[in-house]
């Protein structure tokens, strides 16, 4: 038993040396009752650690519990099920409220359980009672770590399609000196939800894909369209499958030429009316002309 002290009391008396044992013990707690010092808090009064919750973001793994102690302390044990109970160094007769057990979590697909017990403060301690403890629920880095939003571009290619370049998100875990990428952990697991709608349209469609360079071969050219990204792990449970959501980007509105903008028809019209006017104005300027030329020949006649 390498964490006991909690059961040397108990253990003790089940013992042939439990004379040799439980003298200390009663002695620590004589003591302490007479002394009046903080160490002769009733450990069973201490308060129990509330809200135990694992909080994991992209593999980064925090245990947290309440209320802030006065007095006592908090230790940590984990476990994964059915195995030993083990200690972060960290999390031993802490003042704090939270323990990190990002790197000690490392068999990523087991379920872990932590328990949080209140002890006093280290000094006189009483082994002849269980601290207080609560325990946490169960908790599978693998299946249970929330996938943050990820990173993409949107790159136009000359043939006018559009393509998404994800970033996998980076992990809160190493290896051989490099960090891991949610790619590196789920494989082939991992996939990707687009949700892209034409700019200025409320209509979404979903888009599901396995790698992160995706091409989309059915989108009007020269459209502008908006896209979000989630990672997407089918193989997870409920709520689990689906990351969360990387703010919208939109692709750029292409520049249109003045064809494409109003169309032949238009134009061609619009060329049409210009051509006529320009003729008629001339055949006007032409007959101005003519009629000028022909009164002034007219008024020479008259003088002759
Ligand atoms: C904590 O210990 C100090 C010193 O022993 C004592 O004065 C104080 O009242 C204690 N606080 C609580 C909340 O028990
Ligand atoms: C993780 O989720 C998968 C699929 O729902 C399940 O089969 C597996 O048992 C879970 N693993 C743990 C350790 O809970």
């Amino acid at each position: 038993m390498k964490y006991s002290h909690a059961h040397i009391g108990l253990f003790a008396v089940k013992t042939m040396e439990s004379k040799t044992v439980m003298l200390p013990a009663l002695v620590l707690a004589w003591l302490a009752l007479v002394n009046g010092s903080p160490a002769s808090i009733d450990v069973g009064q201490l308060p129990k650690a509330t809200n135990v919750l694992w909080s994991s973001y992209n593999f980064k793994t925090i245990l947290t519990w309440g209320p802030k102690p006065v007095n006592y302390t908090y230790t940590v044990e984990f476990s994964r099920v059915g195995g030993d109970r083990e200690k972060n160094p960290h999390c031993i007769r802490s003042s704090e409220t939270e323990c990190d057990l990002t790197n000690k979590l490392l068999d990523l697909k087991q379920t872990y359980s932590a328990v949080v017990f209140s002890e006093p403060l280290s000094g006189l301690t009483t082994d002849h009672e269980e601290p207080p403890f609560t325990r946490s629920k169960s908790f599978c880095p693998y299946n249970d770590t929330l996938i943050g939003r990820p990173e993409f571009k949107i790159v136009v290619r000359e043939d006018k399609k559009i393509m998404l370049h994800i970033s996998d998100p980076i992990t809160a875990l190493y290896k051989n000196g490099r960090s891991l990428n949610i790619r590196d952990i789920f494989m082939k697991k991992l996939q990707y939800k687009i949700a892209y709608n034409k700019a200025g349209s409320t209509g979404k469609k979903i888009h599901i894909a396995e790698k992160s360079k995706v091409e989309f071969k059915t989108l009007d050219v020269d459209q502008s369209y908006c896209f979000s990204v989630a990672a997407y792990i089918p193989s997870r449970r409920g709520d689990k499958r689906v990351g969360a959501w990387s703010l919208p980007k939109c692709s750029p509105q292409e520049k249109k030429s003045v064809l494409e903008e109003y169309g032949l028809p238009v134009i061609g019209g619009a060329a049409l009316v210009i051509v006529v006017v320009f003729i008629g104005v001339i055949v006007l300027i032409v007959m101005c002309c003519k009629r000028a030329q022909k009164q002034t020949l007219m008024a020479k006649e008259a003088v002759v």
